[in-house]
């Protein structure tokens, strides 16, 4: 049950020999994909295909199909918690996430309550025990939450934002609120990640997709403390092997060692930093994860191969990295350039090992 037959992800985010460089890709399985786009309409919408566990498990598996990667990561969303909060998720089509009941008054974050996942989040661990007996043993299956900050973000803004004003106004105006629900979201993502552990997720990474935009002083404050208190409070390892757990903190490049810091395993890596920088200051500590720029997918085959081998290059000899974009793919991504991309990283990684 327990014996993987490629374990290349779960070494390297440990630090242990490999024989090449993992690979995965934040938000493999998507839009960019045929095979996705008939299973969602089938599902009726990107809500209603998260929580059917049958649909779920094949769109999780259907970028495997395609591509020899490393790791499959359960298909879900960030957003799945504050909806088991009750503040109603809706997707309006074509526009992101919206919620119907944001957190405006005081007395709603009074309120607020972190949900049991064996009941509000049944459909995820529902999925994720599927998806590993499908797997069968083949990869590592990733389980994934938002970070407090990010979830706080969107449960208090209402919708997605290209300044999150709001959340920085509470910031500033009233931080007893905000730490209030950041407190209460810490609760509810240790409970739903190690949930997610033992339903049978095998590493966990926490998506901090809004913590970049904070100051300095604020990031730590409001982000950090609580991605530290969380990594703290999961379950280190599960049928005798270690769960490895990953921080992306998206513009998080000037605190790599306060991310380092915090206990987590490997730290995600977005396009902005220089992989070779970036292991020279915390590689001793960390695995990295990333960092090819989602855009590069847009281009040419030949361009996606120069710009991997670059990665590569950069990171250097030795074990530590797994590679990934350093953010989602895009929706307009050609599926040939992925093929690409996975071919050269195993084909040319194999001279750093
Ligand atoms: O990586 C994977 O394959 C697992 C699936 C996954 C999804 N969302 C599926 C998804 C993961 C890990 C996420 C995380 C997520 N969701 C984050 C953090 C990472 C990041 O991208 O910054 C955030 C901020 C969200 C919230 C969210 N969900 C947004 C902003 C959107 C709309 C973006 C868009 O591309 O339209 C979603 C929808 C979403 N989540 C889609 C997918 C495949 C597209 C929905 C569709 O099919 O219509």
């Amino acid at each position: 049950m327990s014996k993987l037959k490629n374990d290349t992800f779960i070494r390297a985010l440990l630090r242990e020999p490999t024989p090449y460089t993992p690979v995965w890709l934040m938000r493999q399985a998507g839009r960019y994909l045929p095979e996705y786009n008939q299973t969602r309409a089938r599902a009726g919408n990107f809500l209603a295909l998260c929580k059917n566990p049958d649909l779920a498990t094949e769109v999780t598996l259907q970028p495997l199909a395609r591509y020899a990667l490393d790791a499959a990561i359960v298909f879900s969303d960030i957003l799945t918690i504050p909806d088991a909060m009750g503040l109603g998720l809706y997707f309006a089509e074509g526009e992101g996430p919206r919620f119907e009941r944001p957190l405006r008054e005081e007395w709603e974050i009074r309120d607020l309550t972190a949900p049991d996942p064996a009941t509000h989040l049944r459909y995820v661990l529902d999925t994720v025990s599927q998806v590993r007996r499908s797997l069968a043993g083949s990869v590592p299956l990733i389980g994934f939450s938002g970070s407090p900050f990010t979830l706080a973000c969107y449960m208090i803004e209402g919708r997605g934002s290209s300044d999150f004003a709001t959340v920085k106004k509470m910031l500033y105006e009233r931080p007893d609120l905000l730490h209030r629900i950041l407190e209460i979201n810490t609760q509810a993502v240790i409970a739903y990640l190690n949930a997610q552990i033992e339903a049978g997720a095998q590493a966990v990474m926490l998506f901090d997709t809004w913590g970049g935009m904070l100051s300095q002083a604020a990031y730590h404050e409001f982000s950090l403390a609580y991605l530290r208190r969380i990594i703290a409070g999961l379950t280190r390892a599960r049928e005798g092997l270690r769960v490895p757990s990953i921080v992306f903190t998206k513009g998080g490049g000037g605190w790599l060692e306060s991310i380092a810091a915090t206990g987590c395993d490997a730290v995600g890596l977005d396009w902005t930093v220089d992989i070779g920088a970036a292991r020279a200051r915390v590689g001793m500590r960390v695995a990295l994860q990333g960092n090819l720029d989602p855009a590069i997918l847009l281009s040419s085959p030949q361009v996606v191969q120069r710009e991997a081998a670059a990665i590569l290059a950069s990171y250097g000899k030795g074990s530590g990295h797994v590679f990934n974009l350093g953010h989602g793919i895009s929706q307009h991504t050609p599926p040939e350039n992925v093929a690409a991309l996975i071919e050269t990283v195993r084909t040319t990684s194999v001279a750093y090992h």
